[in-house]
């Protein structure tokens, strides 16, 4: 790392108009491909002597040798004790992926085969709801990884989406189940409740609701026929009486926010039906299948996750935006703001001490074109660098709105190069004198339009989103988490810092009940929780 800190320090492509006037390859020697999918990191601050230190970095750190352990389930999840097998979910029938000595693929697919004959039966209407009637909505009940993956991939192919409409409620605030069982009819109405540990109190909670919301109209013999349930924990699940058909299993080998190719993804199969399913994890298992056999110069998730490292660790940069310009990958960020940050987000090493630098970035981001009318004033202005992924498709799925894909794919190419180009003042002053502005205006005004530049951007480009696309850029972003967390030296797969306010929340709720003096909290939070008690209606 110090061998990269003062390459940073000596001035790697201090100026990438510079870098790009002077080496007419920069862009081709700068772009990684697999199939139709492009990865342009010309516009990052590097140099072949940056990439040729991030591989040396790469190996020190044994990133090639963690991620044979976690293709072949070696318990890499120190802490829990666990394998790390998402990639087994997408793998071919005929692979042999063993724990403690068990091939796990035939489960996987057990499971597959259950999800396709259940979801094929609601999409057609042979599964019926208590009153012989279809189902025409299905809502997910989930947080976290039991929700997100869903919701953001449901969005993500609509144009694939051929079955029931979809609802997702995560949010323990009653607004959130409220808002959605409301313009729904609890006959056509089939409930999923998602959760790995089936103990998460919003996702048990809102499940309740759901369930007085079928019970109320159709009576407790309906629950056998309105509820289906995907989890780890089937002895759980048991207590909610449903019948085997009904309830889809996992293994603690899925991390929660690694889960939406397993029964997780049950309701993306219902919405796209069962061959799109396939396509999206045979995406995945391209990208798995690239991830562990290509050179690491040629790797994708490596070089993403490489560079990742290098913005964070030799630039400092503390954040990254990700700007899909994609209206349908809208909820991806709020994905990968699970996948990366609840994964890297940590501050002691797999060995339990504190690292000695720093861990994951903070990943935030909107879609184009709206997210530059919002923050990307201080993207090409503000006192912050933060490097920008741009994903775009060079197909839309609407043929007769193509003139408006020319303009999105326009504005997602001007904002790489103008972050990038920068304007510099002299340039800013020529152009305001050009424009007709008097001296004392061009001055004035000059410093106001001047650009930095030298702002670093990837830009992530393939033909269309499909249920293919989407599943190899999940797992490219799955893997590049992977290759970070093995540089910074953490164990990616456990998330203990969701527990604590968890803990907390349990704790102060008969104090916000109003049923406990909440002695040992502290004063704030004990006056806040008063205050909120003496507004209460109800
Ligand atoms: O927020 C913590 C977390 O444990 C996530 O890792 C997980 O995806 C989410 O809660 C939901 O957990 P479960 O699927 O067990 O309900």
């Amino acid at each position: 790392m110090s061998r990269l800190k003062s390459h940073r320090a000596n001035g790697a492509a201090a100026s990438l108009r510079d870098a790009f006037r002077t080496d007419p390859e920069r862009a081709r020697r700068y772009t990684l491909a697999l199939d139709d999918l492009r990865m342009d990191f010309s516009k990052c601050a590097v140099t072949d002597e940056t990439l040729d230190l991030l591989a040396a970095l790469a190996a020190e750190t044994g990133v090639e040798d963690r991620r044979a352990q976690m293709f072949s389930g070696e318990a890499i999840n120190a802490t829990e004790r666990r394998a790390v097998l998402h990639t087994a979910l997408r793998a071919a029938a005929d692979a042999d992926i063993r724990v403690d000595g068990e091939n796990v693929v035939p489960d996987v697919h057990a499971v597959l085969e259950a999800m396709g004959r259940f979801s094929d039966g609601i999409r057609d209407g042979s599964i019926r709801g208590a009153t012989g009637k279809a189902f025409t909505d299905v809502v997910n009940i989930g947080i976290g990884g039991s929700d997100l993956g869903p919701v953001m991939a449901t969005l993500a192919l609509a144009p694939y989406h051929s079955g029931p409409s979809l609802h997702f409620v995560s949010n323990v605030d009653g607004a959130h189940v409220a808002d959605t069982l409301a313009g729904l009819d609890p006959e056509t109405t089939l409930v999923i409740v998602a959760s790995k540990t089936f103990t998460t109190i919003e996702t048990m909670t809102n499940a309740a609701t759901a369930r007085d919301f079928i019970v109320s109209k159709l009576g407790e013999a309906a629950v056998a026929k309105h509820f289906a349930a995907v989890s780890t924990a089937l002895d759980k699940v048991a207590k909610f009486g449903l019948d085997e058909s009904r309830v889809f299993g996992f293994w603690d080998w899925v991390g929660g926010r690694y889960s939406l190719w397993s029964a997780i993804g049950l309701p993306i199969m219902i919405a796209i039906g069962r061959t799109h399913f396939a396509d999206f994890l045979a995406g995945a298992r391209a990208m798995d299948t690239h991830f562990r056999t290509a050179p690491v110069r040629e790797n994708l998730p490596m070089m993403l996750g490489l560079i990742g490292v290098w913005h964070r660790l030799a630039c400092g940069y503390p954040s990254r935006a990700i700007i899909p310009y994609e209206q349908r990958l809208s909820r991806f960020p709020a994905y990968l703001q699970q996948l990366d940050m609840e994964s890297n987000g940590k501050s002691v090493g797999i060995d339990g001490e504190p690292l000695a630098t720093a861990s994951g970035p903070i990943v935030w981001g909107e879609p184009g074109t709206n997210g530059q009318h919002a923050f990307f004033q201080l993207l090409h202005q503000g006192t912050d660098v933060i490097p920008v992924e741009f994903i775009i498709a060079a197909n839309g799925h609407e043929p007769n709105l193509a003139h408006q894909h020319e303009l999105l794919i326009a504005n997602c190419l001007a904002q790489s190069e103008a972050l990038m180009r920068g304007r510099s003042t002299d340039e800013a002053r020529a152009q305001l004198l050009a424009g007709g502005a008097s001296e004392a205006e061009a001055e004035r005004l000059a410093p106001h339009k001047t650009f930095p530049g030298n702002r670093p951007s990837i830009t992530l480009v393939h033909d269309r989103l499909t249920p293919f696309s989407l599943g190899r850029l999940i797992a490219l972003y799955e893997h590049r988490v992977f290759v970070e967390a093995q540089v910074y030296g953490i164990n990616a797969f456990d998330q203990w810092g969701v527990e604590l306010g968890k803990e907390l929340a349990t704790a102060l709720l008969p104090v916000v009940k109003g049923e406990s003096d909440g002695e040992g909290h502290d004063a704030s939070t004990l006056a806040l929780a008063a205050t909120i008690r003496g507004m209460r209606k109800a």
